[in-house]
């Protein structure tokens, strides 16, 4: 599957030309490309990005911190950010240099460690699926992390697998990787070990069984994530267990620690998105302000015609335990600083039939908060609609009571029930006129109670640093 989008990206890319009209640290320029997104992360140099790597929280720095795979080949690029909205553009954080990564720096994670130092970790896959290595920050005083050192011990251990979680503990102190190998997730301990110099250290990583072995009749086990759920309404001691392949799947279900075993509490197909497109996603530990939160990205597989990005990290959601054992995912709130106030518009008791009922508000990128009741199938949103032919229908399931949505040109991700499920959709923006918003009806009763819609601004984005 990715070779596949990789040839149709080289194809896209033959004649490759760079024309950055933006502001001296922000290179977008959002006329030049209708298709670029404004508050979803997009790398520069713009170029091709694809699984996000590493997500992590730097309580030292107060500082996020987010790789991706980037370009080809594949390399770990890396921004910045002080509220996961607005971003600061690193160089490349992990390049090809050694043996064991020479056909490309594949996916893996990124853990703070519970030390003295609270060092951080990252667990890194190489292309071959065969070797797990480790790089480490140069430097853990500087805030920014920029540069990252591969230890002479690695690789870390080899085995058939590829794409490491981050470093986890069991309660009496042990430390595990969970990776994605054809039959499920296996689990790694490292052996007799105390600290990060231990950790780093090859040879020491000993494989302890399969943490979940797949259903019969899924693919490869991609990008496994494994995580304790969080949130209120979240039964305790339940974990997630997560894989990729033709799209998200997540089950619930209990960890023992003794046998390195998870258990699901059922097999049942559940996906974090309902488009495959949402792809290789990754959750991380948020400990801000002594707060804990899950929260996750997910790899938008879009490859819009005539752009130089290809490929979109999806906005960053929090994921929360609802129903005792199921969850939920969600923008999180930091997202509605970039609300404009000026023009908000908020609509009351429009009852919809058969029709398309044009709204006062034009946007290309916005944000909607919708209370509704459809008795329909086809109620729903027409977004990015040129007045004709040319838009992009949302529709909601039949029994929905919320939406939220957000549209950034291009990318379209819809949440309802409040996270119960989302939908991410793709649109090429054919004209500068695709900004008209319409609700629509279809015969059956569409009632939307409450409709708020905010214009959103793009984040701030300094690139100064890659300039
Ligand atoms: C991020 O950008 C928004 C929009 O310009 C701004 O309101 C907000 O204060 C910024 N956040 C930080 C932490 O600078
Ligand atoms: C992994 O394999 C390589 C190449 O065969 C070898 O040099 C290295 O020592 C092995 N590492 C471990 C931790 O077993």
């Amino acid at each position: 599957m990715k070779l596949q989008i990789l040839s149709a990206f080289i194809a896209a890319h033959a004649t490759h030309a760079v024309g950055v009209t933006g502001t001296l640290s922000d290179p977008r320029d959002f006329d030049a490309d209708l298709n670029m997104p404004g508050f979803h992360f997009l790398p520069f140099p713009f170029d091709w990005q694809n699984d996000p790597n590493g997500p992590l929280y730097d309580p030292v720095h107060d500082k996020y911190h987010l790789f991706y795979q980037y370009q080809t080949p594949r390399l770990w690029g890396h921004a910045v950010s002080d509220d996961l909205v607005n971003w600061t553009q690193l160089p490349v954080a992990v390049g090809t240099d050694n043996w064991y990564d020479a056909g490309g720096v594949f996916s893996g994670s990124g853990t703070v460690l519970d030390d003295e130092d609270q060092s951080v970790v990252l667990t890194i896959s190489s292309s071959d699926n065969r070797e797990i290595f480790v790089a480490v920050p140069k430097d853990r005083s500087d805030p920014y992390l920029e540069e990252w050192v591969l230890p002479d011990s690695n690789p870390i251990y080899n085995t058939t697998a590829r794409d490491p979680t981050e470093i986890f503990q069991t309660t009496d102190g042990r430390y595990r990787i969970a990776d994605g190998t054809p039959e499920g997730s296996e689990l790694w301990e490292c052996s007799g070990c105390e600290g990060v110099d231990d950790i780093v250290e090859g040879r020491k990583w000993e494989k302890i069984g399969m943490l979940q072995n797949k259903v019969e009749g899924q693919g490869y086990w991609e990008c496994p994530d494994f995580f304790p759920l969080l949130g209120d309404d979240a039964d305790e001691d339940v974990w997630v267990s997560k894989f990729s392949n033709t799209g998200d799947h997540w089950y619930t279900g209990t960890y023992d620690e003794d046998t390195g075993v998870f258990t699901p509490f059922d097999t049942e197909d559940r996906m974090y998105d309902q488009n495959q497109q949402f792809y290789a996603s990754k959750t991380f530990l948020d400990s801000r302000g002594g707060k804990e939160r899950r929260i996750l990205w997910g790899w938008l597989i879009t490859m819009p015609e005539g752009s130089e990005w290809q490929g979109l990290q999806s906005v960053p959601r929090l994921v929360e335990g609802i129903d005792g054992t199921l969850l939920t995912t969600y923008p999180i709130p930091e997202l509605e600083v970039l609300r404009e106030e000026e023009g908000a518009a908020e609509l009351e008791n429009l009852v919809i039939g058969d029709e398309v009922k044009q709204l006062d508000f034009e946007g290309r990128m916005f944000d909607i908060e919708a209370d509704v009741e459809v008795e329909g199938d086809g109620c729903g949103f027409r977004v990015l609609w040129d007045g004709a032919d040319d838009y992009l229908d949302v529709i909601i399931d039949k029994g929905t009571t919320n939406v939220r949505m957000l549209v950034d040109s291009s990318v379209v991700e819809t949440f309802f029930d409040g996270g119960r499920t989302s939908r991410t959709q793709f649109f090429s923006v054919g004209s500068k006129e695709n900004q008209k918003i319409a609700l629509i009806g279809d015969g059956e009763v569409c009632k939307f109670s409450s409709v708020k819609l905010w214009k959103m601004s793009p984040y701030e984005f300094d690139a100064s640093k890659v300039q």
